[in-house]
């Protein structure tokens, strides 16, 4: 099994304006910039990412792709065009988007397979009654209820129940890194950690620079 932890930011639609999304993302390459033993992801907003650049700490992300490589579908973004700008993560299947824009899983099913063949690793969010997908090279799936994300007014999910779940996924993932999300922050992302999660995505969180920069070095030390 993959033992690296991943940390990884879902921005959402946040923050408002280049100049705030610039100052997040160089503060946190540089604030985990001597921090080993974790991969971190910042995944923001589109119109952003081709201005924060991967570096050597801290690589980068999207939250959404479409499942075609090219053609009529305004609106969307391939995974070829995000691999263009430097992305090596997308999230996908996140549960707001299911909520907000009736995204099914037939959907998150042809986008996953669209981004991995195009080589990007897939942040793949399951909740609470979901099913398990398999094991796939450069897949990592998150156990991600909705009922604890803390913009639904959450709380974060008991350890003990995020261990039940994920000793649950593992009798069908025998590789894929399987990690938590939901309402996670330095103070609780060890609790995750011994649940057995390898790992968080992070929410509002990942929106305050020395926050999430604790909640990295909180997770390695
Ligand atoms: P949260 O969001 O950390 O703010 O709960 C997590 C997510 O929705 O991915």
């Amino acid at each position: 099994m993959n033992e690296e932890l991943y940390i990884i930011a879902n921005w959402k639609m946040n923050p408002q304006t280049l100049d705030e999304a610039l100052a997040l993302a160089n503060r946190v390459k540089e604030g985990v910039a001597n921090t080993q033993g974790s991969k971190v992801v910042l995944c923001p907003p589109f119109p952003f990412i081709s201005y924060i650049l991967p570096s050597e700490h801290v690589e980068m992300g999207a939250q959404n792709c479409f499942w075609e490589g090219k053609g009529a579908f305004t609106g969307e973004i391939s995974p070829r065009m995000l691999k263009e700008l430097g992305c090596t993560y997308v999230i996908l299947g996140h549960s707001e988007r299911a909520k907000y824009l009736g995204e099914t899983q037939e959907m998150v099913r042809k986008k996953t397979k669209a981004a991995l063949e195009a080589g990007l690793r897939v942040v793949l969010c399951v909740g609470e009654n979901e099913e398990t997908p398999a094991d796939a090279e450069n897949l990592i799936v998150v156990y991600e209820p909705e009922w604890a994300i803390s913009s639904e007014g959450g709380d974060a999910a008991d350890s003990k129940l995020v261990a039940a779940r994920i000793a649950k996924m593992r009798e069908t993932l025998k590789t894929t890194p399987i990690l938590y999300g939901g309402s996670t922050n330095s103070k609780n992302i060890q609790t995750f950690l011994q649940a057995g999660a390898q790992g968080a995505l992070v929410g509002s969180a990942s929106l305050d620079a020395e926050e999430f920069i604790s909640l990295v070095k909180n997770a390695v030390s």
